[in-house]
């Protein structure tokens, strides 16, 4: 035999495919991208599907096991989302967790009441009776609730597996089609948590390993060769991870009919555009225009404070900008249409944003998705929608990207315009740029950028009376801003040691000229965010 390893043709990516893997319906949960990733993670492919999705969108997944999510309401509020109870008769197991255990349950005639009391945090879960779910587990494990109702009648045909002091927390039916949790496998703080979404997907559902890397990347190059066919495309490309990655992925479908477009804001840090624009083109070979716009941003933006305003000058400056280039191109482009519009969207900008999979809570509004106005013809490519940023790292991996970018940290569309408190104008630009340069430095120097997860200055508002040789001064004052962060949802400060601290402030204040005070940012977000506008 050929073969090596314990690998199996198919493991080995003979039959690489995003069907016939785990579908997750979303009920709105927090998680709900958490339990996708973990299946992906076992090499099954997973979507996520809003929990409103037609049976025929269900059907055409092939899914081998269905997984209904969590979510923020209770099965009694009057608009409780429902999925078509149809889809539990599609043949194949269902696991509910949380809301979705109490839709399960609701739904196939077992009954659920609100709970006296919430649970929130961890619990004990004892099992109760064999289950495939916790095969080879201890019998008492400890998971991570988040829940207000709780089922206190089972559908026919249930019997309950486990539960905590305080309520059923896992049961199944005796035919071993149907499954429910009260608690959260998927997170990280569910012991074994892993293990059971493993069970789940393995020995219940019998799911093949089908989905790697290398297959997400034949496949997704393949969907946008097909959907592109005979059209153009355009991106606008930042040189940041998701953005190349996302036009790396359709310049191997597409090549030259893809058109990227870089904008120099004004708000770019020091050499940004012009050595990313260098590496797009020389090492990636990307069809690249750098528009110089710095000028138009920063006299749009005179006299601007507002956060929210500034954002919204930049997003509609950098529209009209962008706009601009593709009435250029579509004058160019001689038969063939401009029709898609590239975008290196995320998981975790999507549900910051706007709810567009499913109903999972609308936290806040950036403006590189769901801003472009509706006149602009394009349909989107968003070929990483589905990913956290470490998953978009490992494809940039797999197409050969350079460390340089998959290793860069995030940094926002309005750029150094809400790292700059107050007015943005070239003098404060360049103070902010100085002080960044050095924060940035001296982070990489102690090994850290790579272990952080976004490391940058912020320029306060505010000055301070300070004293440099023997003469008073009046100056300004840098918040360093350091955060650790597996997906920008919450983040900590980073715990730096304290001669980097050291170094930085001592270098800030001697090499950037009118800045006299440095700061250490110790929030975390919640409550803060990680940028300060
Ligand atoms: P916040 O400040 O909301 O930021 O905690 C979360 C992450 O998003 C980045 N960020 C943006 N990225 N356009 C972007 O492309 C934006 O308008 C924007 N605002 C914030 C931020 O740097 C952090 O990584």
């Amino acid at each position: 035999m050929a073969h090596g390893g314990t690998a199996t043709q198919q493991e080995r990516g003979g039959t690489v495919s995003t069907k016939r893997g785990i579908v997750v319906l979303d009920f709105g949960g927090q998680y709900t991208q958490l339990i996708a990733r973990r299946v992906r993670e076992q090499q099954v492919f997973s979507a996520i599907l809003p929990c409103t999705a037609s049976l025929a969108e269900i059907r055409a997944q092939e899914p081998v096991g269905i997984v209904l999510s969590g979510g923020p309401s209770s099965v009694y509020d009057k608009d409780a989302p429902i999925c078509d109870p149809k889809a539990l008769e599609l043949g194949v197991p269902v696991l509910g967790i949380c809301y979705g255990m109490q839709w399960l349950t609701r739904t196939l005639g077992g009954k659920v009441e609100r709970a006296e009391r919430r649970e929130y945090g961890p619990a004990q879960l004892q099992v109760g009776r064999e289950s495939k779910l916790f095969a080879g587990m201890p019998k008492s494990l400890k998971v991570w609730e988040s829940h207000g109702d709780h089922v206190v009648g089972l559908p026919p045909g249930f019997y309950v597996t486990g539960h905590t002091d305080n309520a059923v927390a896992a049961i199944e039916d005796a035919a071993g089609r149907f499954f429910g949790v009260e608690f959260h496998p998927e997170v990280n703080h569910t012991e074994r948590g892993v293990e059971i979404l493993r069970n789940f997907v393995f020995e219940v559902c019998g799911a093949k390993r089908n989905w790697n890397r290398a297959g997400f990347v034949a496949e997704t190059v393949e969907n946008i060769r097909r959907q592109a066919e005979g059209a153009r495309a355009i991106c606008a490309l930042s040189g940041g991870v998701d953005s190349t990655v996302a036009a790396v992925l359709v310049d191997r479908a597409i090549g030259e009919r893809l058109t990227n477009i870089f904008v120099d804001t004004g708000l770019l840090r020091r050499n940004e555009f012009h050595d990313t624009l260098e590496m797009l083109r020389e090492r990636l070979h990307l069809n690249v225009i750098g528009v110089d716009a710095s000028e138009r941003f920063l006299s749009k933006l005179k006299g601007v404070t507002d956060p929210e305003k500034k954002r919204k000058i930049i997003g509609n400056e950098f529209i009209a900008v962008f706009a601009e280039e593709e009435r250029k191109l579509v004058a160019a482009a001689k038969g063939l249409p401009v029709k898609f519009l590239v975008q290196g969207t995320l998981y975790p900008d999507v549900i910051e944003s706007v709810s567009v999979k499913g109903p999972s809570a609308v936290i806040k509004s950036h403006h590189n998705v769901g801003g472009l106005p509706e006149d602009m013809p394009f349909s989107l490519i968003e070929p990483l929608r589905d990913l956290f940023k470490d998953e978009v790292r490992q494809i940039g991996r797999e197409l050969g990207l350079p460390d340089e970018i998959l290793t860069k940290q995030p940094f926002p569309g309005p750029g150094l315009a809400v790292r700059l408190l107050g007015e943005v104008t070239p003098e404060r630009l360049a103070t902010l740029r100085g002080a960044d340069a050095i924060v940035v430095d001296e982070i990489r120097r102690a090994g850290l950028y790579e272990k952080t997860w976004q490391a940058f200055a912020v320029l306060l508002p505010v000055q301070s009376v300070g004293v440099m040789g023997d003469g008073r001064t009046y100056g300004n004052t840098i918040a360093v801003r350091v955060v650790e962060s597996l997906d920008a949802m919450t983040a900590d400060w980073a715990r730096l040691p304290m001669d980097v601290l050291e170094r930085i402030s001592v270098r800030v204040v001697n090499e950037v000229p009118g800045v006299n005070r440095v700061v250490y940012d110790i929030s975390s977000k919640p409550p803060s965010t990680i940028e300060w506008e």
